[in-house]
């Protein structure tokens, strides 16, 4: 399956195609895959309720997609390439074959415990090949899964199971990240005290810490998998069965569950990852994502594997055992394509040149970014030192709801300008809309980022709440997918992502809605009510600034934040930690009793000579008393 473009002058022809005739465009690139039988309708959509589906009819399994079809061209090759926390351990390898054959025991195992088409598993693990093996085993069997990320808490686990009221958990007793040991059972065993659908909990050996046991619920992976049948028909599923759910956060309420079917999802999956990294056949690929997020889940296991590509997992963190590791297992494995995220980036370039240069980075062939608008000064270091000036880079911007890379070069073959995500890949039809919703179609101008037409791995529902998903991106302009985000387009019609314009933070590539964080301070014993902002951070990109009210000023203000800090870290994870907390006695609020954001937001970002009027507020002391406190 060679689905690649080959020239920008190509792109040009098929991006024309792709809007021209875009049902003809993308039955011609569905046809690459393997499908049990042929979709009638290739479209049918409408952004009104929304209904969106794909491939009409059609059956498939993406896993055929991912394995039974490489078993049979490349089945020795290498498709999951595992590389460990610690350097001197041993790397494994699974070739298709192998993968094939482990993803079939998981499938038949989770079989064994009731599991059908249809069930929702949740995976709480490491990155141990064991993660990947666990999310195809599911979508061999059609069960849907719901990975979460092993950083979030007990409470997070918990609520999301319960809005997903799955059946099965899958975790392991502990995982390792750097110098760090963490239990993940215990976790697993504090939230299920609040969730009442799980009746097997699956667990991997990885660190072999002591955990709790509930039996009769809880069993090892390593005494009920490996015992099984190494084949397992895949499931006959329809091209608009849901094939995962991923909870993402909004500026609302709690995190949504996005949900992606089988056959758009596949398509554009493996079309996006063949065009934006220009894999060859042989080459070794590395996104550094974790499967917890978007990026791990289509740049790390669909994507790839759709290709056919040798893909690494990567169990460690980018600093330890130093600050050179990435660079040590890029010239370890000769790694071609590397794909990561500008705050790893910001941090690698603090700590200095010197664990770069003795590598040899030589293999490299494209390098990737996502998840959060790039400086220049990272974009430059990226390119100098890593690239070595010559790579190109692919700033790729896409979101959870869209399933996949939406804006990015292709490789080398497009034209590059530092900061900017570049042209949208064929089949994605971007527009920016003024504040009234009014398309603006001349280039040189900012507005808000929508998308005129679906794709096939546009988000079609979230999970148990329709309604909601119609409101959050498809509500407020005409019509139109709205990203959240604000984006440039230059003279030449490239786009430059400037980042969020609704109440998201994004905290290194992760995103967190403001009135999440809020939620979880609010739940500390003495807070009265909290307003969250994001600030530039040099490493983070946004850090989150918290105002706080307490019941009373308090007396030891680092007893306080620890305080806040640990509720936080205990409702959300450590990932969502405040940088810094201000107590205060009111917060800028109107006659109507709206938080006046844009204040809150002028101060944490040190510009408090700029907050504009101030006039409509009920309290305007309140400003001095912010601004003086500042911290
Ligand atoms: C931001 C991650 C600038 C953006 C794949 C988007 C980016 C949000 C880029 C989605 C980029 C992602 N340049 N900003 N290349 N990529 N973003 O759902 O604000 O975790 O809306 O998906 O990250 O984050 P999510």
């Amino acid at each position: 399956m060679d689905l690649r473009i080959k020239s920008f002058e190509e792109y040009q022809a098929k991006y024309k195609q792709s809007v021209d005739q875009p049902e003809q465009f993308w039955s011609e690139v569905a046809d690459h895959y393997q499908w049990q039988s042929p979709w009638g309708q290739v479209l049918d959509w409408n952004f009104k309720e929304p209904n969106v589906k794909w491939f009409l009819n059609a059956k498939l399994n993406i896993t055929e997609n991912c394995l039974d079809r490489h078993v049979e061209t490349r089945g020795d090759q290498t498709a999951i390439l595992w590389e460990s926390n610690f350097p001197d351990r041993d790397n494994i390898r699974l070739s298709y074959t192998q993968l094939h054959a482990e993803v079939c025991r998981a499938a038949n195992a989770l079989k064994s415990m009731g599991v059908k088409k249809g069930d929702r598993i949740c995976l709480y693990m490491p990155m141990i090949p064991e993660l990947a093996i666990s999310v195809l085993a599911c979508a061999r069997i059609g069960a849907i899964h719901s990975v979460v990320f092993a950083g979030f808490s007990a409470q997070a686990l918990a609520d999301r199971i319960n809005d997903a009221t799955c059946n099965v958990v899958i975790t392991s007793d502990g995982l390792y990240r750097g110098a760090k040991q963490v239990g993940l059972k215990s976790i697993v065993d504090e939230a299920l005290q609040q969730c009442d659908s799980i009746e097997h909990v699956l667990v991997k050996k990885c660190t072999g810490e002591d955990i709790g046991w509930s039996e009769g619920r809880d069993q090892w992976w390593d005494d009920i998998v490996p015992q099984q049948s190494a084949t397992c028909a895949a499931e006959v599923m329809d091209s608009e069965d849901p094939l995962f759910i991923l909870y993402t956060s909004g500026s609302t309420g709690k995190p949504k569950g996005v949900v992606h079917t089988c056959g758009g999802y596949m398509v554009y999956a493996g079309y996006s990852f063949a065009n934006v990294f220009q894999y060859e056949e042989g080459d070794i690929y590395w996104c550094t994502a974790d499967i917890g997020w978007i990026t791990g889940h289509s740049y790390i296991i669909y994507g790839p594997l759709l290709n056919g590509a040798t893909t690494m997992m990567f169990e460690g963190v980018p600093t330890w055992p130093d600050a050179g590791r990435f660079w040590q297992i890029v010239e370890k494995h000769k790694v071609n394509q590397f794909y990561t995220a500008p705050t790893a980036i910001r941090a690698l370039m603090s700590c200095g040149n010197d664990v770069v240069t003795p590598y040899d980075l030589s293999s490299l062939k494209v390098l990737g970014t996502v998840g959060e608008p790039i400086n220049q000064e990272a974009w430059d270091w990226y390119k100098q030192m890593i690239g070595k000036g010559t790579v190109p880079i692919v700033d790729t911007w896409w979101q959870t709801e869209t399933g996949g890379i939406m804006i990015s070069g292709l490789g080398g073959h497009s034209p590059q300008q530092a900061t900017f995500a570049g042209y949208p890949l064929p089949g994605i039809q971007p527009c920016l809309v003024d504040t009234e919703g009014n398309e603006i179609t001349e280039n040189g101008v900012e507005g808000l980022l929508c998308m005129k037409f679906p794709w096939p791995s546009i988000l079609r529902t979230t999970y148990g709440d329709h309604e909601r998903c119609r409101i959050t991106y498809f509500s407020h302009y005409n019509d139109m997918y709205f990203t959240g985000d604000g984006a440039r387009r230059d003279e030449n019609g490239m786009y430059r992502i400037i980042g969020r314009v609704d109440d998201v933070i994004n905290v290194s590539g992760h995103r967190f809605g403001t009135a999440e964080i809020e939620n979880a301070i609010n739940e500390s014993e003495y807070v009265v009510e909290s307003a969250v902002v994001g600030y530039p951070h040099d490493i983070k990109g946004q850090g989150i600034y918290a105002y706080v009210i307490q019941e009373k000023a308090p007396d030891d203000l680092e007893a306080a934040k620890k305080e806040i800090i640990a509720t936080v870290v205990k409702e959300i994870g450590p990932i969502a930690k405040p940088d810094k907390i201000q107590f205060v006695s009111g917060l800028p609020k109107t006659r109507s009793g709206k938080i006046m954001r844009r204040i809150l937001r002028k101060v944490a970002e040190g510009e408090p000579d700029k907050l504009g009027d101030t006039s409509t507020l009920l309290d305007p002391s309140v400003v001095d008393e912010i601004v003086g406190g500042a911290v």
